[in-house]
């Protein structure tokens, strides 16, 4: 009888800290043994040639949910899930979004009978708070918290989702008393409006002027603000979606002053700028999220950024709205204005391949800072690792074959998403998933999809470490304990 479930032979293999040459032992969907020579599996493959990395973490993105103006994301949790892993990511972190007036434990419920059946791949929940109750904040968080839900996002933009600064303080009061780590979009609600008011009194409605509504400023100072709330609760956060220098100012600013501030930033400040908002007719619609995409100096901040480590992250943000489809960017209606055209660009199965592409293919990042960026980091950040984001003995079995010098045009046809377009449509790139396990399972193997709907574990996830650093606090009494000292 075989030793092993599967062995991975002659594998290359690439962790957040080194690189080495062995064989990968599998035993009911762990990693059992590394090292060369391993006995039989039953079964095996050869990857002579080929990186082995862990499987990707993607901790931001949207799921089979309803979008601040009411539209529904294009993917389901089966193809959502599908996408990311013929992209060569085996969990995500998606987000159970509260609107107001939810019970969040209801909310919760509903997502989980949304993913169950449908999920191909492990995935956790961040919770969106929304509506910060004394019941949500003194009973419904903790307890979730407990269960395993330790990571929130906030909004200080969109009217329907975006929390006052004194919301946001109890928001981090729960997350430093019970353990929890608070993810912010920040943005500044009122500069927003108050410019998209006078655009489209000006009549400039397109979908450029989506980015000149939203300029690197109002980005800045809901980043300084939220750091400065942070520091007063004396909790870390992560700033999400960061798309250029005035904002990673702010971090560098804020870590430089030893706080616990996080960046995460996303393949549409890489890859994309401003002027593809500019495109002809709607075009530009494809290309609108939130932040904006800035310009190509802005590009090449987020690149040095993330070359010297200032940032943790790297996730898509995937918030997929189909271009032609009634029920997708223009629900609103085909002449709708840039505030009424749904934000978001997909992007789960192509995050890997530019990062790798552009990052470590062209010398900016090395192979060990492209694994944390993209698994690693997250999976430490969220209590998930060293379950996920490894290639150790003892971890889920979430493993990618790489293949690095696969060169692939990014076309829709070869995605597997639910959506109609992609922004990167056309861009070259070299390196790309042959293979992809979950939990020792082939999900995604030379061009074919092997997964199957509901093989995707929920993961409860333990209490972020960043939440047991040591305290800073900015005055004698402290407001969460109420100690005076
Ligand atoms: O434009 C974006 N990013 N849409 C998704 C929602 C969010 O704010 O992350
Ligand atoms: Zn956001
Ligand atoms: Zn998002």
């Amino acid at each position: 009888m075989a030793e092993f479930d599967l062995v991975i032979r002659n594998a290359d293999v690439a962790t957040e800290r080194d690189r080495f040459a062995c064989d990968i032992g599998v035993q009911d969907g762990k990693i059992a043994a590394l090292e060369s020579g391993l006995s039989d599996g039953e079964r095996e493959i050869d990857v002579e040639g080929m990186l082995v990395m862990p499987g990707g973490v993607d901790s931001h993105c949207h799921v089979e949910q309803i979008s601040s103006n009411g539209v529904w994301t294009a993917d389901d949790w089966f193809t959502a899930t599908r996408s990311a892993a013929c992209g060569g990511t085996t969990t995500i972190i998606p987000f159970a979004c509260q609107h107001r007036g939810d019970s969040l434990r209801e909310v919760v419920k509903e997502y989980h009978e949304m993913a169950t059946p449908k999920a191909v791949i492990d995935y956790a929940f961040h919770l969106i708070v929304s509506d910060p109750t004394d019941q949500v904040l003194g009973q419904e968080l903790p307890a979730l918290i407990k269960d395993g839900y330790t990571s929130f996002k906030i909004y200080l933009t969109y009217d329907a989702l975006m929390l006052t600064d004194r919301q946001f303080l109890d928001v981090l009061a729960v997350a430093r008393s019970e353990g929890a780590m608070v993810m912010v979009h920040a943005e500044n609600n009122d500069m927003i409006a108050w410019m998209a008011e006078r655009l489209l009194r000006a009549g400039l409605r397109e979908p450029k002027f989506h980015a000149v509504a939203r300029p690197m400023l109002v980005e800045r100072e809901a980043t300084h603000r939220s750091i400065a709330l942070a520091e007063l609760v004396d909790v870390p956060i992560l700033i999400v979606h960061v798309s250029g220098g005035e904002a990673i100012e702010q971090i560098r600013w804020a870590q430089e002053r030893g706080l616990n501030v996080y960046g995460e930033t996303c393949p549409q400040y890489l890859f994309l700028t401003e002027d593809d908002l500019d495109k002809p007719g709607l075009e530009g619609a494809k290309h609108m999220c939130s932040p904006p995409p800035r310009d190509k100096a802005n590009q090449e901040v987020v690149w040095k950024a993330l070359e010297d480590g200032l940032f943790e992250v790297f996730s898509s943000d995937h918030a997929p709205y189909r271009f032609d489809d009634p029920e997708g960017k223009f629900k609103a209606g085909r002449d709708a204005h840039f505030k009424q055209i749904a934000n978001g660009v997909p992007g789960l199965e192509v995050r890997l391949p530019l990062l790798f592409s552009e990052g470590v293919g062209k010398g900016r990042i090395s192979l060990q800072e492209f694994v944390a960026l993209t698994a690693t980091n997250a999976a430490r950040l969220y209590g998930l690792h060293p379950r996920k984001g490894d290639v150790a003995i003892g971890s889920d079995a979430d493993i990618t074959i790489w293949d690095p010098d696969k060169q692939v045009t990014i076309r829709q046809s070869i995605l597997h998403d639910a959506m109609d377009y992609t922004p990167y449509d056309g861009m070259e790139v070299t390196g790309w998933p042959v293979t992809t396990f979950s939990r020792g399972n082939i999900v995604w193997d030379n061009n074919e999809f092997l997964g199957k709907a509901g093989q995707g574990d929920f993961l409860p996830c333990d209490t972020p470490p960043a939440l047991s650093a040591k305290r800073q606090p900015v005055t004698a009494f402290d407001p969460v304990t109420g100690e005076l000292s």
